[in-house]
């Protein structure tokens, strides 16, 4: 009873200190478990960072972080190879990713901690069924090209999966009920959270003793990695790099040679793929230059002047789209993950549909946006790191995200996607695929990681099958 009241205390001083007492505005009626619950929920909250947040918001009432006075160039990236100059550069990076890989020098981290609101689907996305023909999950196409990884280059690689308050359980019982897909080094990490805000700046409830909560963005990763113990892993392993993507997106090389290579070549900080935006107002963020540093701007952000703008061959000038995919310095994640290091990621803000109660406590489902929510970016680590590259990626053969439940980077988007690359490296390989006009063919086909997971290792292998198996409808090529 004393520690309650002592809890109580101490969490009701710091709420009258900033004016955030409408959170215990139930407190009455509550029961002695459901005030213990929500004390510690508060208590949890760093407040006096937290208000300076909200109260930087309430000053600037703006969502985007970019300064209009601050030049804006495109960011610099290492292209495709196009010539035999550029054709031996990625040559030497892929040589060299490849030593890394064999000296068992990265490790691989996983951004699973997102809501998945657009995709309409219960449980965490990564659960989401998503190759053409056997349905397999995300989780398991990006442990399938670990198990892959780890049988060629002869080492065990570690994977961390980074989740949240609302997917963690769910997430580490489905790794249960697969049994890891036969991985023996994968870790879960839960990210922080952040309360919801109304429009007033007042924190919100999601229940009489619940504050809405929302986790912190796939910026937490930083800080989530460090405090799971995640850096005291990779020290003891003598890893120094992290293989970097988020959830998803299963065409993601999970760990790349040439990326890998080109990173470690350069000394790199943070090296971060980019593929082509489609067309201007394409809902992806982009690579740019600031005062010679690079940074992504939101495609909210990017004014349309800029967005539209186009080069003498009338290509897009801002045209390196982000694909969320980077690597990382071991050191470098561990200093932004660390709490003392005074790098801290700036909050984005967006403003959302935000479950609440109403004055009686009664439930409300909103249907135009009530509050505010604030995320940490992960590409904003690119404003602390002194070294950073962009390497270009070819987005049919490494980027195709579920974001929505149907229409653009939807799961049939997905799916035409996979189908489309299989039936590339099909082709190259001499099989006679009908395709149309896009690539695609009439029907599913699925290659699995397990095979290979990109077509310079499918035609070796292919190659060396005596009988390769002929291609019809529904064909599974894996072990
Ligand atoms: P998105 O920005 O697409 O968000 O995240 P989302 O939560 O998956 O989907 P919506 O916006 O609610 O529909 C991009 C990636 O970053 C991860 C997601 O899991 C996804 O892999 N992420 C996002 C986190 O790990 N944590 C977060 O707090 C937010």
């Amino acid at each position: 009873m004393k520690i309650m009241e002592k809890l109580q205390r101490e969490v009701f001083e710091q709420f009258e200190r900033y004016g955030q007492m409408q959170v215990f505005r139930f407190w009455d009626i509550l029961n002695s478990d459901e005030r213990l619950s929500l004390c510690r929920q508060a208590g949890r909250i760093d407040l006096t960072r937290f208000s300076e947040i909200v109260r930087s918001f309430l000053d600037k009432e703006k969502s985007s972080l970019i300064d209009p006075k601050v030049p804006i160039l495109p960011a610099s990236y290492i292209a495709l190879p196009s010539d035999e100059t550029s054709h031996c550069r990625w040559e030497d990076a892929y040589n060299l990713g490849e030593q890394i890989l064999h000296e068992g020098r990265i490790a691989v981290f996983t951004a699973a901690g997102g809501q998945g609101t657009r995709l309409n689907f219960e449980g965490p996305k990564g659960t989401f069924a998503v190759t053409p023909i056997k349905g397999k999950s995300l989780f398991q196409v990006f442990a399938e090209k670990i198990r892959f990884a780890e049988k060629r280059y002869g080492h065990p690689i570690h994977w961390f999966i980074m989740t949240s308050d609302r997917n963690h359980n769910e997430t580490i019982e489905f790794f249960g009920k697969n049994n890891s897909f036969a991985l023996a080094n994968v870790y879960f990490i839960r990210q922080g959270q952040l309360p919801a805000i109304d429009m007033q700046g007042k924190i919100m409830l999601e229940d009489k003793y619940r504050i809405a909560m929302h986790p912190n963005g796939h910026g937490g990763a930083f800080k989530a990695f460090v405090a799971g113990g995640g850096s005291a892993i990779l020290e003891a392993e003598g890893i120094n790099m992290i293989s970097y993507f988020q959830v998803d997106n299963p065409l993601v090389r999970v760990l790349d040679p040439h990326f890998i290579g080109f990173h470690e070549k350069n000394n790199s900080q943070m090296s971060s793929r980019m593929v082509w935006k489609h067309y201007p107002e394409e809902r992806m963020g982009v690579f740019c230059s600031i005062y010679g540093r690079s940074a992504v701007i939101e495609y909210t952000d990017l004014p349309a002047a800029y967005a539209t703008e186009c080069d003498r061959n009338g290509t897009l000038r801002f045209r390196a789209g982000n694909t969320g995919i980077h690597i990382f310095n071991s050191d470098f994640f561990r200093l932004l993950g660390n709490e003392t290091s005074g790098r801290h990621l700036p909050l984005h803000v967006a403003k959302k549909k935000i479950p609440t109660i109403d004055e009686d406590g009664k439930i409300i489902d909103p249907e135009i946006s009530n509050g505010i929510k604030f995320e940490a970016f992960i590409f904003d680590a690119l404003q602390f790191a002194e070294r950073s590259i962009i390497v270009e990626g070819n987005r049919r053969e490494i980027f195709t995200p579920i974001k929505n439940a149907i229409g653009l980077d939807s799961p049939e988007t997905c799916r035409q996607d996979q189908v489309r690359l299989f039936s590339k490296w099909l082709v190259q390989a001499g099989s006679d695929i009908p395709l149309d006009a896009t690539g695609c063919p009439p029907f599913n086909i699925e290659i699995s990681p397990l095979f290979a997971d990109n077509e310079r290792d499918f035609l070796i292998k292919w190659n060396q099958m005596e009988q390769p198996p002929p291609i019809a409808p529904g064909s599974y090529i894996g072990p």
